[in-house]
């Protein structure tokens, strides 16, 4: 069967900070971009990101773009490469003053200038004390962001797809990407869309893990296309858990809190964080501090009838700080706690809140896969950026505010790129014969006769998996038998039908084919979580409890197409300054 086919110079998948920073820097220089996205653009999971976006501006105290890619490195454990960080920290001013004069509404110092507050990990000098780089809109500050630039998008006039999922990439007979296919979710209609050049923005697969602070939506779609079509994932063991997760909702409360001055307690109502990192305490990184709250809470420490949660509490700042700088988290906390943070402690717990690996790419947004052990080959027409991209500037694990500022860096970054490739490759290339098969077999596998299993049920029995066998700690045993597991539901998931066909909406083919998907991700955490047999930022291996530098400082790859392991060398050669050599990480 023919598809209807449209035709655009440039396609997005991902209508978030990422993709619509890009969608600017294209739409601006006058191409045809198409940007896709399951849901209203301004609904995408940028919105939900809240304490701020990191910069070296130097507002409240001295500060060093330097210094910023000092701990950026360090936070990554070491894995992050160092030519894309320096890349990142060294524009992230120019970015932020960027999109300042968009019209973004940045919170003020008395001065008119951005306000700033700390963050987990951000220092001045290189890890002396504290320092003051996350620019915020109050607790708010993705929304601010993502309203920003998709005001600005409309002006440039750039062409939205809004209720629409990607499926699959086309490649061609070279191997490059010239387009892709789309379902529009009200009509169930497929529609091939052919393109000079693809960039993949569809955020986080978060929703592999069944405590998630990430939207419904992060289904890793992206990965699912990338994967499919011969593109292997990098790093995907590395899933950052969010100290600050309301215990039993996995909404999240703002690092931004522990910046403003908030402290994590545990039943003894002892600030157990200056145990375990006694120059940083509360505001160490995050693995740092989501495994102090689990080894707290094993220990017997943990708060509340269960002693499953610790406490958040930020009542001595004061009504007037909470209201003027955390009005989201007071409201969350009253709506998902039932708890007045200005009065009472909030219950938290680590919850799965980001993905530090993903489809491999350059700084400047392309896609490489490698070839032989030493070089990688970008894919022709192909980039990601945002969290579904392995750039890697965050490595083993993320600093807070380095999510927003890796989607404006590297979405500009691609822009850019892009629109080079395009000057040299005006032409659109051939779209290959039976370049939809595969795709409508998909879709036609679902519709056949036959019940099959409930979508529903076997998700739940996919997040159940992932959380308990790749949670905040992990072993070898566990590992191994979360990998039959999720192989056995892998299977399972190529196998669904969508039941009763008389009763279902398009919803239903949606999540079933969302759920193919997650189920990638999830094979590629558990398998590539149980080969490397190390402690790195956020895996945290009991029967491997030391990082270990000779044998595991390299990135991982897994392929969907046979579920095998390669490795590739970190990058620890930045783009102008000295490297950081690895050390011992302590804060
Ligand atoms: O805690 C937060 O506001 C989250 C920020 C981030 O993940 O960068």
């Amino acid at each position: 069967m023919a598809l209807s086919k449209q035709v655009f110079d440039v396609v997005i998948v991902g209508g978030g900070g990422s993709g619509l920073r890009a969608s600017l820097q294209l739409s601006e220089a006058g191409y045809s971009v198409a940007v896709f996205s399951k849901v209203f653009p301004t609904r995408s999971h940028t919105v939900a990101a809240q304490g701020g976006v990191g910069a070296s501006l130097g507002n409240m105290q001295e500060d060093h773009w330097l210094w910023h890619m000092y701990d950026t490195i360090k936070g990554s454990d070491y894995l992050g490469d160092q030519d894309a960080i320096e890349f990142m920290c060294r524009k992230a001013p120019e970015l932020v003053y960027e999109l300042e004069h968009f019209g973004m509404p940045f919170d003020r110092n008395e001065d008119g200038t951005i306000y700033q507050r700390p963050f987990g990990g951000h220092t001045q000098n290189f890890g002396q004390r504290p320092v003051q780089r996350a620019c915020a809109a109050a607790d708010r500050t993705g929304h601010a962001l993502l309203h920003t630039l998709y005001q600005r998008n409309l002006r440039s006039r750039c062409q939205f797809f809004v209720e629409w999922m990607t499926l699959d990439l086309v490649r061609d007979r070279e191997g490059a990407v010239v387009g892709i296919i789309a379902l529009e979710m009200e009509t169930g209609q497929v529609v091939m869309f052919q393109a000079k050049a693809v960039i993949l923005a569809t955020g986080g697969a978060g929703r592999i893990y069944r405590s998630s602070t990430n939207a419904y939506i992060n289904t890793g779609d992206g990965l699912g296309m990338a994967a499919r079509a011969g593109v292997p994932l990098e790093d995907m063991e590395f899933w950052q858990f969010h100290p600050t997760g309301v215990a039993g909702a996995g909404i999240l409360i703002t690092e931004a809190v522990r910046g403003e001055g908030g402290i994590l307690l545990n039943s003894l109502g002892e600030r157990f964080m200056e145990r375990y990192a006694p120059n940083m305490k509360d505001l160490a990184s995050r693995d740092v501090v989501s495994r102090a709250m689990d080894q707290e809470i094993k220990e017997g420490r943990g708060c509340g009838p269960e002693k499953d949660f610790v406490y958040l509490k930020l009542d001595h700042l004061g009504a007037d700080i909470i209201h003027k700088r955390l009005p989201g988290i007071r409201e969350i906390a009253l709506k998902f706690a039932s708890v007045d943070p200005a009065r009472d402690p909030i219950p938290v717990v680590p919850t799965c809140h980001y993905q530090m690996g993903g489809i491999p790419t350059n700084y400047y947004g392309q896609v490489v896969v490698p070839r032989g052990a030493q070089t990688a080959d970008p894919v022709p027409g192909l980039y990601a950026i945002g969290e579904c991209a392995c750039v890697s500037v965050h490595g083993a694990n993320r600093l807070g505010t380095n999510s927003l500022l890796d989607l404006l860096v590297f979405g500009r970054s691609a822009g850019d790129h892009v629109i080079s490739w395009l000057k040299t490759h005006p032409q659109q290339r051939d779209l290959p014969r039976g370049a939809e098969d595969a795709t409508l077999a998909r879709l036609a596998a679902l519709e056949q006769d036959g019940a099959g299993e409930s979508v529903a049920l076997l998700g739940d029995e996919m997040r159940r998996t992932v959380q308990h066998h790749a949670g905040v700690f992990r072993t070898g045993t566990l590992l191994d038998e979360g990998v039959e597991k999720i192989r056995t539901i892998a299977q399972r998931a190529g196998e669904l039908r969508i039941k009763d066909k008389s009763q279902v909406f398009n919803t239903a083919r949606i999540e079933a084919l969302e759920l193919q998907n997650l189920v990638i991700v999830a094979e590629a955490t558990l398998v590539s979580a149980a080969a490397r047999q190390e402690s790195r930022g956020a895996h945290a291996r009991e029967d491997f409890p030391e990082r270990d530098d000779r044998q595991w400082l390299k990135h991982s790859l897994w392929y969907l197409q046979d579920s095998r392991m390669s490795y590739k060398p970190v990058n620890l050669q930045p783009l102008t300054v000295e490297s950081f050599e690895p050390k011992v990480r302590v804060y």
